[in-house]
């Protein structure tokens, strides 16, 4: 698979989309999904031999240039983050709905790292996992995209917070928010003495069994990330394994995907305005470089989040 950059022209906008002046976009595990292709699964959806799509990139922040016939909300000059399909480029068009204004106390590339991960975290707590405040929550995967934004998001709730990770990242879970840090590379926290209202997961490396130990009889377990293998029937089969034996224990086990929101877009730039959130960026490429980045993410050792500045 060749990613390449290359000179179009600059797209032209809908009634009700806004043409944006990119500033920074964020990459996200689904960006490499989409350009290989895997699991194979997702090729009825993405195109068979061939992607469909051929313009990667969702999460993008930057200047409104020009403002479709509908579009009342945004104007020219507004600074704006959000999501649209095509992020990793110069200019890219998106639907009014899906952009919020960028809060003034966050740079172009915090608020480019927040669409996905940030509606990830803040869905998966709120929704799936009813997070109420003063509840014990566990975020495995603390220190990537969706955990470092999952660790901020529930102690803004009120939530005790425990963050697993490994020894290179305690420091920064624990500066982010984290009550208490699990170090992976010591210690297996489905054998450990806590017990959770919710475990954020965003690793999926537990069985079922292991992770309801560690659960309250009415915790929820959130499944949100997991095994990568091409196929992944193995990991197919283990979901619906845990799906239909959960129907017969006290807790809940879900899984979902994070959906673009409006009004969550607007809650998680309030969060970032009041200062509650703070996008944490690992490493920074330039648009050239989007191959690096994707390669990089795609180890799955970031730190927060990688972003494309521009
Ligand atoms: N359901 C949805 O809607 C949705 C949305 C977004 C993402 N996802 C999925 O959720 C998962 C996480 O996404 P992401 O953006 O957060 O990915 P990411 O940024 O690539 O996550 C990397 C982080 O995972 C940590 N990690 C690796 N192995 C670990 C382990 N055994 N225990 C604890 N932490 C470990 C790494 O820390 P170390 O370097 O210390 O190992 C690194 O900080 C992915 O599988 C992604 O596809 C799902």
């Amino acid at each position: 698979m060749i990613l390449r950059c290359e000179e179009i022209e600059r797209p032209a906008t809908g009634d009700d989309e806004v043409l944006i002046k990119v500033r920074a976009a964020s990459v996200n595990p689904i960006d490499w999904h989409f350009m290989r292709g895997t699991p194979y699964f997702l090729r009825v959806q993405l195109g068979l031999r061939k992607p469909k799509a051929t313009r990667l990139g969702i999460d993008v922040a930057g200047q409104v240039e020009a403002a479709g016939t509908n579009v009342t909300q945004l104007k020219p000059g507004d600074e704006v983050f959000g999501s649209s399909r095509g992020a990793f480029a110069e200019y890219v068009c998106a639907r009014a709905s899906s952009l919020a204004m960028k809060p003034n106390n966050v740079t172009f590339e915090q608020a480019a790292s927040v669409p996905v991960a940030g509606f990830t975290a803040l869905q998966g707590l709120r929704d799936k996992g009813h997070l109420q405040p003063g509840q014990k929550v566990l975020i495995n995967g603390a220190s990537g995209g969706v955990g470092t934004f999952a660790v901020q998001i529930a102690k803004s709730f009120g939530a005790d917070v425990t963050g697993v990770c490994s020894t290179r990242n305690a420091d920064m879970v624990r500066s982010i928010g984290a009550d208490h840090v699990i170090d992976y590379t010591k210690e297996d926290f489905t054998k450990s003495d806590g017990r959770y209202d919710i475990i954020l997961d965003n690793i999926g490396n537990h069985r079922f069994f292991e992770c309801r130990r560690v659960l309250n009889p009415k915790g929820t377990h959130v499944g949100v990330g997991g095994a990568t293998g091409n196929w992944m029937i193995g990991a197919l089969a283990g979901l619906a394994r845990t799906l239909i034996v959960s129907r017969f224990v006290s807790q809940n086990f879900v899984v979902f995907i994070g959906k673009g929101s409006k009004e969550d877009m607007a809650i998680l730039g309030e969060l970032m305005a009041a200062s509650k959130v703070t996008p944490i960026i690992d490493r920074r490429y330039t648009l050239s470089e989007t191959s690096e980045a994707i390669r990089y993410l795609e180890q799955g050792h970031a730190r927060g989040k990688v972003v494309i500045t521009l």
